[in-house]
């Protein structure tokens, strides 16, 4: 199976970097193909942890090619800064791959991004504050910097000074901002194109060879179809489209050469940030999947909102991405709660029934979930290792959200740990060199 896309399907921190590193043991290459370091992918591996922004999540095999695509936003700073904390931690990271036409994160972008929302104020997104938005707006508006400009000063200073013209006013309150100053600011990325020279690549090219060989290629999703910018819950969304679809468009591939969809969906339901969130739990039980959940951001550390599974918005994610796999992680984080609840459908202000995630934003606004009640589980899941492990109710609850999606669930979370996993059925059988 060549090309696998791994996408979130709720409002990120699904638990995406633990999947595509457990089927990366078995692929050639794995991509990242939107968003930025805004994403936040946690790795635990004998009880070591790891925490990837920017690099793929496969990086922890020695010599595996590892690729950041054209559709990455990429903040140079944060991308050296993580290579040189893996290679102080001994990983090999020679095989990064770094797109030359992926855009790059300016100092103004980040200034920007914060001053947006401060001027937002109460109706404020809650963005990461990486400026990845402005970033991306930059990118449409034609005056982003890609990777491949830092590799011609004069190009580099005539394009920063381009950027800067039309954002005069904007950046008025950083006036005094050393970071500003266009010499200090060309010579800065000067030296980042010059530390990561020898990973800059026609990084579409080297994902046709693999795929054209049949070798395993993995398209690593970052945030979810719930923060999709087309498909989310906007405004309250990020600037990318984690969706799957995008993935042909943000490593140069083909629809055809995508064979696979997984869907990473957490065994309840959270969000970092502002917007729209049905079955949110603003009480006790709330904090306590928080706590046991340990829901507090990779990237920003806030505190994670937290709530009951969403099976509407998991069946708008399913069919979006057209997922042909499901993973559904932290089924352990339920234990010692009954009954568990899952909303399988919304009822409107008006009091009409919704099946399907409402489009309209008023009508979402007032969404109230309606509950099916299924049976909880006491025992600590921790240790289980196959399906007959579980006990019955974890694996009813199992069924019951496959069926109504109508997705087979091939794994299944227990645990934080590499091998705190279940594959349902047999372990899919990747082809890797
Ligand atoms: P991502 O952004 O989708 O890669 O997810 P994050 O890394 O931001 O958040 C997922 C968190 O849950 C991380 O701390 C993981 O170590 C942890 N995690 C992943 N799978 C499981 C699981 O099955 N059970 C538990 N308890 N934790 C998990
Ligand atoms: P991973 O890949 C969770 C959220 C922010 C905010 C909104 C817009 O770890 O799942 P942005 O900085 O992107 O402009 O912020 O999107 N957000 C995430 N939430 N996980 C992420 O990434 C996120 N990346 C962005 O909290 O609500
Ligand atoms: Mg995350």
């Amino acid at each position: 199976m060549p090309g696998i896309v791994i996408v979130g399907t709720q409002w990120g921190d699904e638990g995406k970097g633990k999947v595509t590193d457990l089927l990366a043991e078995r692929a050639d290459a794995v991509v990242r193909f939107q968003g930025g370091n805004n994403a936040g992918h946690t790795i635990v591996r004998d009880g070591d942890e790891f925490k990837f922004h920017l690099i793929p999540s496969g990086i922890l095999y020695p010599g595996k090619m590892c690729v950041i695509g054209n559709g990455v936003v990429i903040d140079p700073a944060v991308l050296i800064e993580e290579l040189e904390s893996l290679r102080r931690r001994g990983i090999d990271v020679g095989g990064l791959r770094v797109s030359a036409n992926a855009h790059l994160i300016m100092p103004y972008h980040v200034m920007l991004d914060t001053a947006g929302e401060a001027k937002l104020g109460k109706l404020q997104i809650g963005t990461t504050k990486r400026g990845i938005g402005p970033c991306y707006a930059d990118k449409a508006a034609r005056l982003g910097i890609r990777v491949q400009d830092l590799l011609d000063a004069k190009i580099l200073r005539k394009k920063i000074m381009a950027a800067l013209e039309p954002k005069q006013q904007a950046l008025r309150p950083f006036a005094r901002d050393p970071r500003l100053d266009l010499h200090a600011m060309t010579e800065e990325y000067l030296r980042f194109g010059h530390r990561l020279e020898p990973h800059i690549a026609d990084t579409a090219h080297l994902c046709w060879e693999l795929l054209d060989s049949g070798r395993t290629v993995i398209f690593e999703g970052a945030q979810a179809t719930m923060l999709d910018l087309d498909h989310g819950t906007y405004p309250f969304v990020t600037s990318s489209n984690p969706v799957a679809g995008a993935a042909c468009v943000g490593a140069g591939v083909g629809p055809r050469d995508i064979d696979e969809v997984w869907g990473v969906a957490k065994a309840y339901a959270t969000r970092v940030g502002a917007g729209p969130f049905p079955t949110e739990l603003e009480d006790e039980l709330g904090a306590h999947l928080r706590e046991r959940g340990g829901e507090r951001g990779t990237t920003t550390g806030r505190d994670r909102r937290t709530g009951w599974m969403d099976l509407v918005a998991l069946r708008y994610a399913a069919r979006l991405n057209g997922l042909t796999a499901l993973s559904i992680t932290k089924l352990d984080v339920l234990s010692g709660l009954d009954p568990l609840r899952v909303a399988v459908r919304y009822r409107s202000s008006q009091g009409a029934v919704l099946d399907e995630f409402p489009y309209h934003q008023s009508i979402l606004h007032g969404a109230q979930p309606e509950y099916e009640e299924l049976p909880g589980f006491e025992d600590d899941l921790g240790a289980c290792r196959s399906e007959s492990d579980l006990p019955p109710e974890a694996r009813a609850y199992l069924r019951f959200l496959e069926d109504h999606l109508g997705v087979p669930i091939r794994l299944v979370g227990v645990g934080p740990g590499r091998d705190q996993v279940i594959w349902m059925g047999e372990a899919p059988a990747l082809r890797a060199a």
